[in-house]
């Protein structure tokens, strides 16, 4: 946004077409009461008679160049800025103002025009947003609901054999997970973005919560049969425990996925500055630049081949609550060698 300029000449020439205008008025009323003077021999009734006509002719050239002032200054930019709000207020967000002036010399009118524009963008900003998050939503409810449709059917044919029958199971079990995992992370993801949901802090043993998380991906580490290294100081820290749950079991459950069988995988948590830095790293198949730039958006899987685990809203959750609790993340990473996701919490 551009910062505002300051109110320059415009108005100012305002004050100063009336105070000429006055000036002129008077002048050329004294002008003309010396001269009708000086011509009446002192004839009082005609000084006073030629003085009421001359001033009201003089008044009404004022009036006359007060409207044509106040046509050209106020009356057009009120009338484009009425315009301008009444087509917002009908839904059409395309509306852009122009004003008369080079930046330098905006007046109120031009600095209420751009503020107007900028609601304008912001509400057609929000108004895709909402489109496209309800369009990635029904899309992301499909997929499991086709699957859940077409195994039930499965399922529900005569004569099964026992091992069939468990797996068309798991699979429904699987997309129903998948369901119950989308709308689970967005009521959190709206809770967060409408500061429904406020942090309810007290002190946390950090390297505690970590080893706690990563204790709970055992099952999925050993079947991937992945290398781990913990390196955890102690770090004791007042924050949010739930909100912190959620960062850590994205950050760990992502490392586990997009790490081939057999590759390594890192957390550590290390004091540094006054601060808590936790770092996640795997030897996955990592992350491009272009793919790096979205993953904090929602819904976005940049690793396609993965897309059936997950919705993309996992680091888009993570990125909120680390908002939330003012800390920061980064992430490196080298295609194919792998990523390093890295958190730091302020008074660790
Ligand atoms: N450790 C990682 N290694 C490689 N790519 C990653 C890693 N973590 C995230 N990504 C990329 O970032 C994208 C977004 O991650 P995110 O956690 O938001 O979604 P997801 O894991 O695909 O789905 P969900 O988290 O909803 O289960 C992923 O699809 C993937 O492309
Ligand atoms: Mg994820």
């Amino acid at each position: 946004m551009k910062t505002q300029p300051k109110k320059k000449t415009y108005s100012f020439l305002g004050y100063l077409i009336f105070f000429f205008t006055i000036a002129v008025l008077v002048t050329t009323a004294v002008a003309i009461f010396v001269v009708v003077n000086r011509e009446s021999d002192g004839n009082t009734t005609l000084i006073a008679v030629t003085m009421f006509f001359a001033i009201v002719f003089l008044s009404l050239l004022c009036t006359l160049i007060d409207v044509l002032r106040r046509k050209i200054m106020i009356d057009a930019p009120v009338r484009k800025i009425l315009e301008a709000t009444e087509r917002i207020a009908a839904g059409d967000f395309s509306v852009r103002l122009e004003s008369d002036h080079s930046y330098e010399k905006y007046d109120d009118y031009d600095l209420i025009m751009e503020n107007l524009n900028i609601m304008a963008a912001e509400l057609k900003k929000s108004e895709i947003l909402k489109s496209d998050f309800v369009s990635n939503v029904s899309h992301e409810l499909k997929t499991p609901l086709s699957i859940i449709q077409s195994y039930a059917t499965l399922l529900n044919k005569e004569g099964l054999d026992e091992q069939s029958r468990k797996k068309y199971a798991q699979t429904v079990l699987g997309a129903t997970k998948r369901l119950s995992d989308l709308v689970t992370n967005i009521l959190k993801l709206n809770k967060l973005e409408n500061q429904q949901l406020s942090p309810e802090t007290e002190e946390i043993r950090l390297d505690e919560m970590l080893a706690q998380t990563v204790l709970g991906f055992e099952d999925l580490i050993e079947a991937k049969s992945l290398e781990l290294d913990c390196d955890f100081d102690e770090i004791t820290l007042v924050s949010c425990p739930s909100y912190l749950e959620i960062v850590w079991n994205n950050l760990v459950s992502n490392a586990i996925k997009f790490t081939e069988r057999g590759g390594k995988l890192r957390v550590s948590v290390k004091k540094e500055n006054g601060n808590a830095v936790v770092k996640v790293s795997d030897t996955g198949c990592g992350i491009s630049p272009e793919t790096g730039r979205r993953i904090f958006d929602k819904f976005y899987q940049g690793d396609t081949s993965h897309s059936s685990e997950g919705n993309g809203l996992g680091l888009a959750l993570v990125k909120k609550v680390i908002d939330v609790l003012g800390g920061e993340i980064s992430v490196s990473s080298e295609l194919g060698k792998g990523s390093t996701f890295t958190i730091v919490l302020k008074g660790g």
